[in-house]
């Protein structure tokens, strides 16, 4: 195949140059030179404006355009299924990424292989077939709808899509595939780039969707998933701690749909198990009389649930005193940490403060404040806070609790869950109906009030 004319732009001050080069001249950089591909045409004339293409194209009133809902397809997978929006949408392109070994490449194969009259062409760049069978034994399917090839040349995988003409394509990994067009390595920008581009005018021509896997490293690497987030539709995130079973998929940007979804499931030894309710994974049920632990109800997507804080205040050791938050902002903890300090008036500028939240889980919800509060003044005591009592609520810098998003559904979960009383801001209470309730709503106005009613 004829070689398609490229140049090296530098990515910080956009200098070009017709050979790689290590520092950019112009901007003194070093490493920012990448390979792009040149536009066979030109596309522009001389005085920068595009000829007359014989408008093909026209403007439409917006109300004259026919509103057709986008025709979906089942993943089989409800946790899939409402992180995408309500199904894979025909003609799209989707890109899963996360750390490698996180479960991308089993939700995947998983998922296909649950797929009912489906013709699926599954690319995989980095297993043999020998392995991704042995993988789907492992998780106990077959699928003979399913066709896997491993290939890493785009022009090859092309072929085969023509020749198999599948309902659904999977690409795994995009990182590791190349097109012979230019010279750079897999995984390079331009490579990264160019591939996506390709797939992305098949998936757009064709109708077919199109699921791409990507991989990210610790520093959010730029050959990485980050180039492409602009060109794809949806872009998922599939997160977790790999010494914890629970991994979260996460939509980080969906054109189809919100964003504010999040998909749990759990790495067992066959495979991903979805899991419908959080709140049990999250919470464990023997820390009655135990100290420095606190239950949160957090909303995560459209989703409430119950999620155990734990907190550890000690002497500091050594000189300077440390300061360590797992699942949680520590910055935010630092602060709730100088709220207590000068309101409620613990002096914790000499102590060690390590707060976790349990399940390896990392939780945005502000209405964590009150439990991550709550926790750290019951380890510092070294008293418990009574079984059955949950809370939520956000704390604002003089100390007062300020109210949180959708109440009544945390109230009920709470009370779906068999707990006996619940924390909440007062300017919740306000227009609420609480008899009907079995759980005991207690409304708290300031830091001080809540460490009143629960250390006496
Ligand atoms: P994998 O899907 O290969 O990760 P990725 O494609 O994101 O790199 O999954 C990697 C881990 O999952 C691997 O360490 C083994 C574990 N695993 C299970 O625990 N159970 C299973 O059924 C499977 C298939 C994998
Ligand atoms: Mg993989």
């Amino acid at each position: 195949m004829a070689k398609v004319k490229s140049i090296y732009c530098c990515n910080n001050c956009g200098a070009e140059s017709p050979k790689w080069i290590g520092r950019c001249p112009v901007c003194g950089e070093w490493n920012t030179y990448v390979e792009q591909v040149v536009a066979a045409k030109p596309t522009h004339t001389r005085d920068g404006l595009q000829p007359p293409t014989g408008a093909k194209s026209k403007p439409l009133r917006i109300d004259e355009i026919a509103s057709a809902s986008e025709p979906r397809v089942d993943m089989g997978d409800a946790e899939l299924n409402r992180v995408l929006g309500g199904g894979l949408v025909r003609g799209s392109l989707v890109l899963i990424g996360g750390e490698p070994g996180i479960g991308k490449s089993t939700l995947i194969l998983q998922t296909v292989l649950s797929l009912n009259d489906c013709k699926t062409l599954y690319v995989s760049g980095e297993e043999s077939a020998r392995q991704l069978k042995l993988r789907a034994a492992r998780i106990g399917d077959d699928n003979p709808d399913c066709y896997i090839v491993c290939e890493t040349s785009l022009e090859n995988i092309m072929t085969h899509v023509q020749n198999v003409k599948p309902d659904l394509l999977v690409v795994d990994s995009i990182q590791t595939i190349a097109t012979e067009t230019l010279e750079s390595s897999a995984g390079s920008v331009a490579q990264v780039r160019e591939c996506a581009a390709v797939l992305l005018r098949f998936a757009k021509e064709s109708g077919t969707p199109v699921l791409l896997v990507g991989h990210i490293n610790k520093e959010g690497s730029i050959a990485g998933p980050k180039v492409l987030e602009h060109i794809v539709d949806t872009v998922l995130q599939f997160e977790g701690d790999r010494h914890y079973m629970y991994r979260i998929l996460r939509s980080i940007k969906n054109r189809f749909g919100s964003t504010a979804e999040l998909g749990i499931y759990e790495m067992r030894q066959n495979g991903l198990r979805q899991v419908s309710n959080p709140s049990e994974l999250l919470l464990s049920h023997d820390h009655d009389g135990l100290s420095g632990v606190a239950i949160a109800v957090a909303i995560e997507g459209i989703r409430p649930f119950l999620i155990e804080t734990q907190a550890l205040v000690s002497s500091a050791a050594y000189g300077t005193p440390q300061r360590s938050a797992t699942g949680f902002d520590l910055r935010r903890m630092n602060m709730l940490l100088a709220v207590l300090e000068k309101r409620v008036g613990f002096k914790l500028g000499q102590k060690d403060v390590f707060l976790n939240i349990a399940g390896g889980i990392r939780v945005n919800d502000p209405a964590m404040d009150l439990a991550v509060i709550s926790a750290v003044l019951s380890s510092n005591m070294d008293m418990s806070i009574e079984q059955g009592t949950c809370m939520t609520g956000e704390v604002g810098l003089s100390g007062e609790i300020r109210s949180v998003t959708r109440i009544e559904q945390r109230i009920t979960e709470a009370e779906k869950l068999g707990f006996s009383r619940i924390l909440i801001p007062s300017h919740n209470v306000s227009g609420m109906n609480l008899s009907k309730l079995s759980i005991e709503v207690i409304e708290v106005h300031k830091v001080e009030e809540a460490f009143r009613l629960l250390f006496g």
